[in-house]
């Protein structure tokens, strides 16, 4: 009775639905007594939202820029070290653009001179309003013997494959008396190979468009590579816009990385919420996400300073997270800026906060608009001819943390002409609101392994008459950096489990981090942001984590039906309590069930946390039959240490194994640190 009595004395006040049970049940069964869960298969609890799973994104831990994005130029536009007005929000007007203003005599950053050439920024030479600056090269050094130029390392390297054609743009123009040709080439970083190169001529003294072909040969993938521009002819040059692309994913132009796109893929997620997060309100007024400044063409768009510390470049800009949408088959949930920056500045009234809301009404029309209206015709002019289904818009980010209160009044005036214009939306709050009925809540947690079993029955008891459903927007267990090892997988199937059974409630949720880009952890530079995130990758390779094949699997195999489920005589496990030392029992076992209502397939889900194997009864009711065969799919570790990473990519993943099941009520065990996914027909 060990065990048990543990675990009544610690739960009972803890889950008061659970623990009543077991309280009243402590006495009636010996320490032999298996676990029981118990599917009722005649009671639908509800109808499984079609977006129930989906992914949130913003631009953190390179994700975009030196990730998802195809673009393997580091500073493209040589406006990294942009310096960026210091606005606060009553002086700042949301109509106009506010130019960034660069030091004198400086090189740009992640760029460097060859064969003797000098570079420096010069603002006094830009392409355009939003570019307002480029690169000047001086390669008076340069001969036939010795090419001069500049060479970019792109983002931890520039990834090199067998027989693959990368295109080059770039926009350049050149001082009297020089016309090139100039070269463009991708070699190894100590020189010793070129992998591919092109001449390119037509240089004159007015900027121009050059585009290029690069192709390799049968060569070995690396990615410990530079791109070049050189020229063998003394002469001074500006540049702007360097551009270099992989072959992208279904081929988009200015479009994805093919290998981290298919990850994602694979998952099926059904929504995006972008672009944040942070990332929406940016730390300021000035580097918030200013959607306007994001779509049509690159060239055009000024780029802004992402609150995760580094430059966006904003190619990868609204039209590009629609593509994104597009290519994966999600649906956006698009966040509007609200008014808020991370910094705590905020609008103070309601006419300063009406450019922002009409900001919003436009891009909701940006998403979804025809032709005939002003943004969606720009929509399709940017290349994307149909309008989006959106179902959900979320004002603002974690506004909450705006403790002036201003929230309340923000949100109902986005809140009331959203509704006026486009009253078929659900609209998403981010903190609790008073004034107006939100759609849903935005609700997020991160929490370790412990504190998210702990939290896995949540939302099992929340009050059911509340009229504002739940989207957790971001949650994450946090165990093990730069990705999670099983561990934390184990923990995100306990949750998943708990927001699976709850989808009465929860319309839909995601994870987050979606990113990180592992190459440089630590440092000054370091690509990593935030220490936690589900899918890791370098220039060349990438992988997932456990908890993105827990993601997958949930994903993948589910029903459209919730099934009624619960549990007796469930087992613990003693893990650390936390700060304060000591040890915390915990429930072990998780589960949910939904089933398909199209062939009666139940997709049964459960979690063994223990590191100990579980033997558990299943018992159906409601179901006469149930088939003598069925499949079931086991990710499961040695122990819960364990992890996959750039170098070890399929460590852990899911297997699938034919099963019997016998008749409505079978036992099986679950392997210790395992999450089950078991399928089979009940009639
Ligand atoms: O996911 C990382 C950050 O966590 C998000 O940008 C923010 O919304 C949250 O605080």
């Amino acid at each position: 009775m060990n065990l048990i009595k543990l675990f009544t004395c610690h739960m009972a006040s803890a889950l008061p639905a659970v623990s009543i049970f077991i309280v009243s049940t402590t006495v009636a069964f010996a320490q032999t007594d298996l676990p029981v869960v118990q599917i009722q298969a005649d009671k639908v609890t509800a109808k499984m939202p079609p977006t129930f799973y989906g992914l949130m994104t913003e631009e953190i831990n390179y994700s975009y820029e030196g990730g998802l994005y195809g673009q393997l130029i580091r500073n493209c536009t040589f406006k990294e070290d942009a310096i960026q007005p210091n606005i606060r929000a009553n002086a700042y007007d949301p109509s106009k653009y506010y130019p960034a203003t660069y030091r004198a005599n400086i090189a740009p950053r992640f760029w460097s001179g060859v064969g003797g050439a000098t570079m420096v920024l010069d603002a006094s030479t830009p392409l355009n309003d939003a570019l307002n600056v480029s690169l000047k090269v001086d390669a008076a050094a340069a001969s036939k013997t010795s090419p001069a130029g500049v060479a970019n390392g792109g983002f931890w390297g520039i990834p090199v494959e067998p027989r693959t054609t990368y295109k080059v743009s770039f926009f350049a123009k050149a001082a009297a008396g020089f016309a090139g040709p100039l070269t463009v080439s991708i070699e190894s970083a100590d020189g010793k190979t070129v992998f591919a190169s092109k001449k390119i001529s037509g240089l004159t003294g007015d900027w121009k468009k050059f585009e290029a072909t690069l192709k390799t040969k049968s060569v070995t993938p690396s990615k410990d590579n530079v791109f070049k521009i050189t020229t063998t002819d003394p002469g001074t040059i500006w540049l702007q816009e360097v551009s270099l692309f992989p072959p992208t994913y279904k081929n988009r132009p200015n479009g994805d990385r093919k290998d981290i796109s298919q990850l994602l893929a694979d998952a099926q997620p059904k929504f995006l919420r972008f672009p944040g997060g942070n990332y929406v309100e940016g730390s300021d007024f000035v580097n918030r996400f200013n959607w306007k400044q994001m779509v049509g063409p690159v060239e055009q768009r000024p780029g802004h300073k992402s609150c995760w510390g580094y430059w966006s470049t904003d190619g990868f800009g609204l039209p590009e997270f629609l593509g994104w949408c597009q290519d994966i088959g999600m649906e956006p949930v698009l966040a509007v800026f609200a008014g808020y920056t991370l910094n705590h500045d905020h609008v103070t009234n309601s006419a300063a906060l009406e450019p922002y809301v009409q900001e919003a009404l436009d891009e909701i029309e940006y998403v979804t608009g025809d032709a005939s209206t002003k943004w969606g015709a720009q929509r399709i002019k940017d290349g994307y001819p149909k309008p989006f289904p959106l179902h959900y818009v979320e004002i603002g980010n974690e506004d909450g943390f705006d403790r002036s209160g201003s929230y309340e009044w923000r949100f109902a005036q986005f809140f009331d002409a959203i509704r006026a214009k486009y009253p078929q939306l659900k609209i998403i709050s981010t903190t609790d609101v008073k004034s107006r009925v939100a759609d849903v809540n935005d609700e997020h947690t991160y929490v370790n392994e412990t504190a998210m079993e702990a939290q896995a029955f949540k939302y099992d008891t929340r009050d059911r008459s509340n009229p504002t459903k739940v989207f957790v927007g971001e949650w994450a267990t946090q165990t093990s950096s730069p990705t999670p090892n099983m561990a934390a997988a184990l923990g995100d199937a306990a949750w998943m489990c708990c927001l699976e059974r709850n989808a009465d409630v929860v319309m839909m949720h995601c994870y987050a981090p979606l990113f990180v880009n592992v190459s440089q952890l630590t440092g000054r530079d370091r690509s990593m942001q935030w220490n936690y995130n589900l899918i890791g990758y370098d220039a060349l390779n990438s992988y997932g984590s456990p908890a993105y094949y827990a993601q997958k699997m949930f994903s993948l195999q589910k029903g459209d039906e919730v099934l009624a489920i619960s549990a007796r005589n469930l087992p613990v496990r003693s893990a650390p309590a936390g700060r304060g030392g000591g040890t915390r029992q915990l429930k072990s076992l998780f589960y949910s069930a939904t089933r398909d209502s199209a062939n009666g397939k139940i997709t049964l889900k459960i979690v063994n946390s223990a590191d100990t194997p579980q033997l558990v009864t299943v018992d159906i009711s409601g179901a006469k039959s149930v088939a003598s065969k069925g499949t079931a799919t086991i990710l499961q570790a040695a122990n819960r240490d364990e992890t996959n990473s750039i170098k070890d990519p399929k460590h852990v993943v899911p297997v699938t194994e034919k099963m019997k099941v016998l008749g409505t009520s079978f036992t099986r065990t679950f392997p210790p640190c395992s999450i089950t996914i078991l399928e089979f027909e009940a009639k």
